[in-house]
């Protein structure tokens, strides 16, 4: 069976991912698309002719698709959907500010993309991002386990890098765990964090980790204000492409996203930052592993802020 992801947008952040994801050379299509016409085209010309380059096989396709469902036709039977469309911020927004705009083109592209790809799994990255993964399950009607959003793969990899910097060492030997929210309420769990298997605490102060903590909890916000237009893509892209590469090679990673809870942690109801086991079905299972209390009453904190606002994107 030819092997189909869809990326909706054609933005930095959804052509980035595109590139990777053909760049991995373990799909037979990759199709971009964008309101605007040309421009997916233009783009998916122009990344075809780095194949012969790059050494990859996988074919780029664009489509400019229109708002009553317009081109939508060349997506047909993805396997997997990359939701990157929508507005990104502004400098001194927050996510939460781009609920209103994001919730129409959000659920627009989710009813096309279900009527076209019934079957396939889908990756949410607009934002907010959890409020943007519940509409696009309420919009598709998918199973909740085939609707997710991809927000943890990306803190914890800033989260990473900048314990990484702090210390000097390679990336390779650090670990690092963030869930909860992709905003305000985001959890890093510092507990689950090591260096080459030491406890993070055994190598930096409360102090230096709480500042790590904070500096990740603002990770998008700070390429935001550094880029005046626009927000991070480079790391986001390759967030959400690790994803669909778990989903098509059905991999069985357990990575941190953002995954319907239904029970774990004392949690039910709500999509929310969680470490999940990835597969062809999309969520295979949820993983709870061991936090601290305090880490437990945070993500229980940020389940209950999700939850209001999910409750609110339903009529929007
Ligand atoms: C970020 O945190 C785009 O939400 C994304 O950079």
């Amino acid at each position: 069976m030819a092997k189909k992801v869809t990326v909706v947008g054609a933005g930095f952040y959804g052509s980035t991912t595109a590139l990777r994801l053909a760049e991995y050379n373990i799909f037979d299509e990759v199709v971009l698309t964008d309101i605007l016409e040309g421009k997916s085209e233009g783009l998916a010309l122009d990344m075809n002719q780095s194949r012969s380059i790059e050494g990859f096989e996988t074919k780029l396709i664009g489509a400019t698709t229109t708002a009553d469902g317009g081109g939508y036709e060349k997506t047909a039977n993805s396997d997997v959907v990359v939701i990157t469309a929508g507005l990104p911020r502004k400098p001194g927004m927050s996510r939460m500010d781009l609920i209103g705009v994001n919730a129409g083109i959000v659920r627009g592209v989710a009813e096309n993309i279900a009527k076209h790809s019934p079957n396939a799994v889908i990756i949410v990255v607009s934002n907010p991002l959890d409020e943007m993964t519940a509409l696009a399950q309420i919009a598709t009607n998918f199973p909740k386990n085939r609707v997710m959003g991809q927000a943890g793969m990306l803190d914890t990899a800033r989260f990473t890098n900048f314990v990484a910097e702090k210390l000097g060492v390679a990336v390779s030997s650090v670990k690092t765990l963030t869930l909860g929210s992709h905003g305000d309420t985001m959890v890093p769990v510092p507990s689950r964090c090591t260096v080459d298997g030491t406890p993070l605490s055994e190598k930096l102060s409360q102090a230096e980790i709480d500042e790590l903590v904070d500096r990740t909890r603002n990770g998008g916000a700070e390429v935001v204000a550094l880029l005046k237009t626009g927000s991070a893509y480079y790391a986001p892209s390759a967030a959400a492409a690790r994803m669909a590469k778990a989903v098509i090679e059905d991999s069985g990673e357990v990575m941190p996203v953002c995954a319907w809870v239904d029970g774990e942690y004392g949690i039910s109801g709500v999509y929310l930052g969680v470490e999940a086991e990835i597969g062809k079905v999309g969520i295979r299972k949820v993983v709870e592993s061991k936090l601290t209390d305090s880490e437990v009453a945070s993500l229980k904190e940020a389940a209950e802020a999700v939850r209001a606002k999910q409750a609110d994107v339903q009529t929007l």
